[in-house]
């Protein structure tokens, strides 16, 4: 029999993909793992993409030319990458929208999670519970910087930004192997390299800002270095279940993970690494020694023509 709809997790994810509303969509991820854990959602492996749509779309009066991109506020308005504003640290506005940039980083991230989950079809059920926590986690994260905007008398949408991850989530939208392989590995993958510079010149300012005597703001920027080490500890667990699953579907598939994945980011035009790379956060990520040596080289082995074409983010 099939599940109903309102309990069945996979239909759930997509309604929560599909609101616009920034708080209510964490507040819906965050509800989905709760009730997932409790046992109160049905998952159906035999659960079609296109019945999952049916049910859901059915609902809601939308059909599938609406989900390319998902439900997203009217603010913050979108920009190209070039065009967000240099966010230096060492003033309260600049730390208002670096951190206004984690937040919209993290906003995505609960998205790209919800999509894995109801758009690739067929998947075991460790790969389903695997993703409605890492959205979970995504939505504690944007709910922390949400917050911490909010001391500042800031909020979500003040700032312009940018649409750079949803490029490759979309471009990858048929096919679970380039997606597992591309937005974990290389787009989330880059934060485990990007938050510890963030939070280095973080600290530098703190250390400034203590000498001046402003103590309220240098405890700002404690808080915000809490919340970016708490963000840094799950990306790793994030960028390992993209990974294990990659290399899962490759099993399946009968493909050689290391070659499959070169040749997704020739095939996707995917950007090379930027030295310097996390070792000790890959390493626990899942990425091998060798891997790691070749993305630390300052020129891509071959096929240069990725690197820098995609806006990467830490999520
Ligand atoms: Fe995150």
């Amino acid at each position: 029999m099939m599940p109903q709809v309102d309990l069945e997790v996979r239909a759930l994810a997509l309604q929560a993909w599909l609101c616009a509303d920034p708080l209510e969509k964490a507040l819906a991820a965050r509800t989905l793992q709760n009730d997932w854990v409790q046992g109160r959602l049905s998952l159906s492996l035999s659960l079609t993409l296109s019945q999952t749509l049916g049910q859901t779309l059915a609902q809601q009066s939308l059909n599938a030319a609406d989900l390319v991109t998902p439900g997203r506020p009217v603010r913050p308005r979108l920009v190209a990458a070039g065009n967000v504003p240099n966010r230096p640290a060492n003033s309260a506005a600049g730390r208002m929208a670096l951190m206004h940039a984690i937040a919209h980083i993290e906003f995505n991230a609960i998205d790209l999670a919800l999509d894995a989950i109801w758009r690739f079809d067929g998947m075991p059920q460790a790969y389903y519970a695997d993703w409605v926590l890492v959205a979970d986690e995504e939505a504690q994260h944007f709910l922390l910087v949400c917050e911490w905007l909010a001391e500042q008398g800031a909020s979500y949408g003040d700032c312009d930004a940018h649409d750079g991850l949803w490029q490759m989530a979309a471009r990858t939208a048929h096919d679970p192997i380039a997606r597992m392989a591309l937005v974990p590995s290389v787009l989330e993958a880059r934060g485990l390299d990007a938050t510890p510079m963030i939070q280095e010149r973080l600290r530098r300012n703190a250390k400034d800002l203590r000498n001046a005597r402003d103590l309220s703001a240098v405890a700002t920027i404690e808080s915000a270095l809490t919340i970016l080490d708490r963000i840094l500890n799950d990306e790793i667990g994030h960028v390992r279940i993209g990974r294990q699953w990659f290399e899962w579907l490759c099993a399946q598939a009968g493909l050689a993970p290391e070659t499959t994945f070169d040749a997704l980011m020739e095939t996707f035009n995917a950007p090379w690494p930027k030295p310097p790379v996390n070792r000790t956060a890959r390493l626990a990520a899942g990425f091998t020694e060798a891997q790691l040596d070749r993305f630390s080289q300052a020129d891509r082995p071959s096929a240069h023509s990725g690197r820098g074409k995609l806006s990467v983010q830490p999520t």
